[in-house]
């Protein structure tokens, strides 16, 4: 196994905090809509599971899996998505939740594809934000922090799939 070394970026009890505030402005915004949340697996679980309990409207919770690939094909082609809500959400107010939004590619294939099903709203939620990366334009209407161009770990987050388990974020420095 690889091991990569880091240094600690957000800390639990910072986490924590943040996490209470979006989950009383979603409450407040949402307040009527009784939204569909739908997690990006598998980089939400943790964001996911923390900010509904800080959310207290009536919410439904569904996932879908995405995965991006580097490479030469075109900004399209480069997200494979499977499963997606169970339900219609036709109508819906949904709200997309992501751990880490990049170059935005992910984001954006998933918007595309759900505004096929006509929902009545699409926001974006995500912990970590790394604008300075942006390749295709995306609104996030709820960001817990920016994480500059670091590769961050932790709270849900991987490098080659390890370090999703750690109960802080971290930026990996080599
Ligand atoms: P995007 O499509 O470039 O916005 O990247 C989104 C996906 O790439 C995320 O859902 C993550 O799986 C992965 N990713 C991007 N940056 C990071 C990072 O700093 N740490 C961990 N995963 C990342
Ligand atoms: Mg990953």
């Amino acid at each position: 196994m690889e091991v990569h070394k880091f240094d600690l970026l957000y800390t639990q009890d910072k986490i924590a905090c943040r996490i209470r505030e979006l989950g009383e402005e979603i409450s407040r915004d949402y307040a009527e809509k009784d939204p569909i949340l739908i997690g990006v697996l598998k980089g939400c679980v943790i964001f996911l599971a923390d900010l509904i309990r800080n959310i207290n409207i009536p919410i439904e919770v569904e996932f879908i899996s995405a995965s991006s690939y580097n490479g030469n094909m075109t900004a399209e082609n480069q997200v494979a998505m499977v499963g997606g809500p169970k339900v219609s959400i036709k109508g819906r107010h949904i709200l997309l939740v992501e751990g880490v939004v990049d170059s935005g590619h992910t984001v954006r294939a998933l918007i595309d594809r759900l505004i096929l099903q006509e929902p009545a709203s699409i926001a974006v939620v995500t912990l970590l934000d790394k604008p300075v990366c942006r390749k295709v334009e995306v609104n996030i209407a709820y960001k817990g922090f920016d994480a500059g161009d670091h590769f961050v770990i932790g709270f849900g987050l991987d490098a080659a799939q390890k370090y999703r388990n750690l109960p802080f974020i971290g930026k990996v420095i080599g």
